[in-house]
């Protein structure tokens, strides 16, 4: 070892090594309400553990990591939250992310068993389970985890997209509805509809209900790869975070369809993660293609380039790509 750069480098080696040191802190946290118990107060470590009926020495311990990882501040020997987390981190404010750090913490169990998928190719966490037998507090953890991202994003949409010009929406795989709703916020003369598979549905409902958009959201139970969405009956058809769950046969069947319930001059919209043509960045998004490995049987990453190709395939034309905050992009295409 005789220079700087190598101890740079093992220095990356073991901060990727005790990566999980400082997830671990975070799950913690956040699952046992730090952030929203100590809300806009100061609060010592005492108190804290009290409230929380924890151990006041590891507590003590947690609540000092969290100020080295920025989470919170010390102030006269009390702890008070930094503004990330009075901006996402304290439950029941709009832009609330825990439910996503909790649904990170769900995956690690999958992760942990990386090497048997790394052998077999097969998913540890992939079920093939009946309607009925769908986990709820797994779906609609999952679900909340998806609403947590998708209203940071649907604002950034709103302002990239001309919403306002279009009037009838599909959200294909919508999940509980969370674009639907904020575009048809955005747009009063917006009609959405939001398809989702039926167990899916059920929760779908209960979100536009509680939104109140329920004359102008509807909600349709379908699985887009065995049915067809109707013909020519949207303008704007938003495919989020849906393709990374099939392989390229299937991602090109769904695509096929959205042309065919597309009216003339109707466009889709495709948020996901992509990848470079060479499929080694950005970092995030080869993660979650291994994810995607863990999770799903033919699911995957895919380029830019890989998608626009399917578009162009299954009909559309003009195809562009937009680029949005947290690792996602837009790809847009014309019928
Ligand atoms: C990762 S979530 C994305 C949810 C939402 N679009 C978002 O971006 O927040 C994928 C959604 O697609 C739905 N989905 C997956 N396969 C489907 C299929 N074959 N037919 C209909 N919906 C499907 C899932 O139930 C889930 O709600």
């Amino acid at each position: 070892m005789n220079n700087m750069n190598n101890y740079k480098e093992v220095q990356y080696i073991y901060e990727l090594s005790y990566g999980y040191w400082k997830s671990q802190v975070l799950f913690v946290a956040v699952e046992m309400g730090i952030f929203t118990l100590i809300g806009d107060k100061d609060k010592s470590y005492k108190i804290v553990s009290k409230e929380l009926g924890t151990n006041p020495r590891a507590t003590e311990m947690i609540l000092n990591t969290l100020v080295s990882l920025g989470f919170l501040k010390k102030v006269k020997g009390s702890f008070r939250n930094a503004p990330i987390s009075r901006r996402y981190l304290i439950k029941d404010i709009p832009l609330y992310q825990g439910d996503r750090v909790h649904h990170f913490h769900n995956l690690w169990e999958f992760w942990s068993r990386l090497d048997v998928a790394v052998r077999t190719g097969k998913p540890t966490a992939f079920e093939d389970v009946k309607d009925d037998d769908v986990d709820d507090h797994r779906l609609s953890d999952f679900l909340k985890s998806m609403h947590n991202i998708g209203s940071i994003q649907a604002e950034e949409i709103c302002r990239k997209l001309r919403i306002k010009e279009y009037q009838k929406l599909l959200d294909l795989g919508g999940g509980q509805g969370t674009y639907a709703v904020r575009f048809a916020m955005e747009n009063p003369e917006m009609m959405a509809t939001v398809y989702d598979l039926p167990y899916v549905i059920k929760i779908t409902r209960k979100f536009i209900c509680e939104s109140g958009l329920q004359g102008r959201v509807k909600t349709q139970a379908g699985n887009c790869l065995e049915e067809d969405f109707g013909k020519e009956r949207f303008d704007i058809i938003f495919v989020s975070n849906l393709l990374h769950i099939y392989n390229p046969a299937e991602i090109r069947k769904i695509l096929k369809k959205c042309w065919y319930s597309l009216m003339k001059k109707g466009i889709v919209v495709i948020q996901e993660f992509t990848l470079n043509s060479a499929k080694t960045r950005p970092t995030f998004g080869t993660l979650f293609g291994v994810n995607m490995l863990l999770g799903t049987v033919g699911g995957g990453m895919y380029a830019g380039g890989e998608i626009k190709k399917w578009l162009q395939m299954a009909g559309f034309s003009r195809v562009k790509k937009m680029t949005l905050s947290l690792n996602s992009n837009l790809i847009i295409g014309h019928r």
